[in-house]
């Protein structure tokens, strides 16, 4: 359809009808829905009227090829000029096939997985009548207490963006309007939501524009460099006001700066919002502010369908500010082909060919191989077959390991823990009693469990977090395993036995007493579908362990927020002249975190020679070449992510004492030696100055390269101009 085509329908669109473009409504108020469609939010009274629905330009949470069929044919009877129906919903780590967490995934650092991953989400999703999915979520996090870090990719703003690309591209591919596999995208939570105070959802978030632009910013202006088709605005503040009503940071940043004249959508009734924050003193305020800041499609609230025809023909928000939101949402219906095709993808046969068939199966497993963390392993790991195994704990045979975001993913279907132990091990090695529930249980539930443990040459205890532990409004004050699972895990420990922990968690979790108790510490997210298979898999050692933490795992949570790439200050604990007492530190527990971003084991081991540079200067547009001799030592073939990071000693504002700018993932046979080349550039040394310049500046660097960020080895340099 060509654009003037789309101009034409503008031109005879009521003001009425172009405003109920602006209104996106849960499933359940459509003909032709056949179920309650995905409610994630507080339902107000909505106030909706039939000519408001007949109108309106999009659908949350609507799924299944038979039922988004009848609600867009019933649309298209009803709506006066036949415009089609945009379908949204929050595909966020797959549609039936589930895949790890977002915050698994990132342990993973393989950005084809990744990609992969969200292809398949996509088609799924697109062969179930979805159009747009509500992701990436690529805020990033420092704060575990924040129920939704489980959504992110994690602490580095580098990364992050490189995640962002992968999953926008799985997710839309090339050509949105030929390849029907695939949905429109939207980046969220724009901006800033992890930084939330205290890890409270929903909090006040505070911080200068500088840190904003330099931490926060970088992953959605990757995933809008990638095309990402829409933007999510959050729940939060951004320097005291809203987002969803901020004009300086959506109108002057997002669209003016940056130059994004795609649809942005406010989260769940976060245009409402406006009121209680405290910014709008009512739904009329809240739509003028909301609109003006660029605000195009509200989600679940009607301040825009109830107030903004009156603010406009009064003369407050000028009708092309509402023919331009129009012309957008037409526009993203354009592109997706809904004016030829309003079924787009929608196909009940491939629904039952395609959705969780073994090849997406086997993706699924795959990934949660690679997104599993082996964060201790004193020679417990891998297992043997034949060994009498008691696998105990209210994760041993429990399906909820989808996480909190899995939407239409089924729990029955997955792979519990039991089921691919009992494949690797063979049942007849195999006991198991649950010990106790996620955060409850009984003294016969404890003594079964000892008693099978007393019997077991191993022990392997499958502890964790329900899925309604984490996730949207999941944020925690204490980060530990629930109490009755730490009593499970010491009653099991004075037996003596080789004890393995397989955690099942949306966040970085206070491990300190676990890590004392277990021999080894899998940490498995929550894996998704092929979780129990992928676990097994590593367990008994058909697969080797390569995850790496992307976010850091505090001591405990007094000392979050903790996080690698942060700043030196003026009294750094263990420098040379340093005092006993007055330098930062805490009296009770390291500076540094339990388990650092990018810290991982695996069944290999590896050695790396001092990083060699070609050049000790670099100038702007030159490079300077990094390279390392790296060994296995072990008997076993292994992969190992290795890293860049770069630290700039003087800047014109304080500099993190080490920044991910650099990985590969290789893999090492036994005793193989190999020469791994990295390439340093100036670009790569830029960052947000006092006065918002993005520059380098000539001075001292060092460079390092690891395993993780916290076991380097470091050579320096000189950036000169
Ligand atoms: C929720 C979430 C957002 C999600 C939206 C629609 O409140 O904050 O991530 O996409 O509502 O379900």
């Amino acid at each position: 359809m060509a654009d003037q085509a789309l101009h034409s329908i503008l031109e005879q669109m009521t003001l009425d009808e172009k405003i109920a473009q602006f209104m996106q409504l849960a499933t359940p108020f459509f003909e032709g829905a056949e179920e309650e469609g995905e409610i994630t939010g507080p339902m107000a009274e909505m106030g909706i009227t039939e000519e408001i629905v007949r109108n309106s330009g999009s659908v949350l949470g609507a799924s299944g090829a038979k039922e988004v069929r009848n609600i867009q044919e019933a649309h298209l009877r009803n709506n006066r000029l036949g415009i089609p129906l945009l379908i949204m919903a929050d595909i966020v780590h797959g549609f039936k096939t589930i895949f790890p967490v977002p915050l698994a995934i990132g342990c993973s650092w393989d950005m084809e997985l990744a990609e992969k991953s969200s292809e398949i989400a996509a088609r799924e999703a697109s062969i179930s009548g979805v159009h747009v999915t509500f992701a990436p979520m690529v805020d990033l996090v420092r704060d575990p207490r924040w129920g939704r870090v489980m959504e992110s990719t994690g602490e580095d703003p580098f990364l992050n963006s490189e995640f962002a690309r992968a999953f926008v591209k799985g997710f839309q591919g090339k050509n949105l309007a030929e390849d029907t596999d695939r949905v429109a995208a939207c980046v969220k939570h724009f901006a800033a939501y992890g930084a939330a105070e205290g890890g409270r959802d929903y909090n006040t978030v505070d911080m200068s524009e500088r840190q904003l632009r330099e931490m926060y910013l970088p992953a959605y202006k990757a995933a809008l460099d990638e095309g990402c088709e829409m933007v999510m605005t959050a729940f939060n503040t951004v320097d005291g006001i809203p987002a969803s009503g901020n004009k300086k940071l959506v109108r002057d940043l997002l669209r003016d700066e940056w130059g994004f004249d795609g649809i942005l959508i406010s989260d769940w009734g976060a245009v409402k919002e406006l009121i209680p924050h405290g910014v709008a003193d009512g739904e009329k305020e809240a739509a003028e502010k909301a609109m003006k800041a660029g605000v195009d499609i509200e989600m679940m609230t009607t301040c825009y369908v109830q107030h903004l025809k009156e603010l406009v023909e009064g003369g407050s928000v000028s009708e092309e500010l509402i023919d331009e939101a129009v012309l957008r949402i037409l526009t993203l219906k354009k592109k997706l082909g809904l004016f030829e095709h309003p079924h787009r993808g929608a196909d009940e046969k491939r629904e039952q060919e395609v959705i969780m068939s073994e090849e997406h199966r086997d993706a699924a497993r795959e990934l949660a191989v690679k997104s599993c963390v082996l964060l201790k392993n004193d020679k417990v790991l891998p297992l043997q077959a034949g060994k009498k195994i008691a696998l105990i704990g209210p994760f041993a045979q429990n399906g909820d390991i989808l996480g909190p975001w899995a939407w239409k993913g089924s729990r029955e279907k997955a792979v519990q823990l039991y089921e691919g132990i009992a494949k690797r091990a063979g049942l007849e090695s195999l006991s198991s009693a649950k010990g106790c529930d996620v955060a409850g249980g009984t003294e016969e539930e404890l003594k079964e469990a000892l008693a099978l443990a007393e019997e077991a040459e191993v022990v392997i205890l499958a502890l964790g977090e329900s899925s309604e532990m984490s996730g949207e409004a999941g944020s925690r004050s204490d980060i530990r395993l629930p109490e009755v699972q730490r009593e499970l895990l010491a009653a099991i420990s004075k037996l003596g036995k080789p004890t393995v922990v397989v955690l099942f968690n949306g966040r970085p979790l206070d491990l300190t007493e676990v890590s004392h108790r277990a021999d080894a510490v899998l940490e498995a997210w929550f894996p998704g579908t092929e979780g129990g298979h992928a676990i097994a898999d590593l367990l008994y050692g058909f697969e080797n362990p390569s995850g790496r933490l992307t976010m850091s795992f505090p001591h405990n949570v007094g000392q979050v927020p903790v996080y690698y790439n942060c700043f030196n200050t003026g009294r750094p604990q263990g420098a040379p002249d340093a005092q006993e007492r007055y330098v930062s530190q805490y009296l009770d527990i390291p500076n540094e975190a339990l388990y650092p971003f990018g810290y991982g084991l695996s069944y290999s081991s590896f050695t790396y020679e001092e990083p060699v540079l070609s050049n000790k200067t670099l100038k702007a547009g030159e490079t300077i070449d990094v390279t390392v001799r790296i060994t296995n030592t072990s008997e076993r073939e292994g992969e190992e992510t290795v890293q860049l990071y770069v630290r700039d000693l003087s800047g014109e504002v304080v500099r993190p004492l080490k920044e991910l700018k650099d990985f590969v993932k290789l893999t090492f046979k036994p005793g193989e030696t190999k020469e791994v080349n990295f390439t340093l550039r100036e670009e790569q040394l830029r960052y947000h100055h006092s006065d918002l310049q993005f520059a380098s500046d000539p001075g001292e660097f060092i460079v390092f390269v690891g395993p993780n960020s916290a076991e380097v080895k470091e050579q320096s340099f000189t950036l000169v101009k």
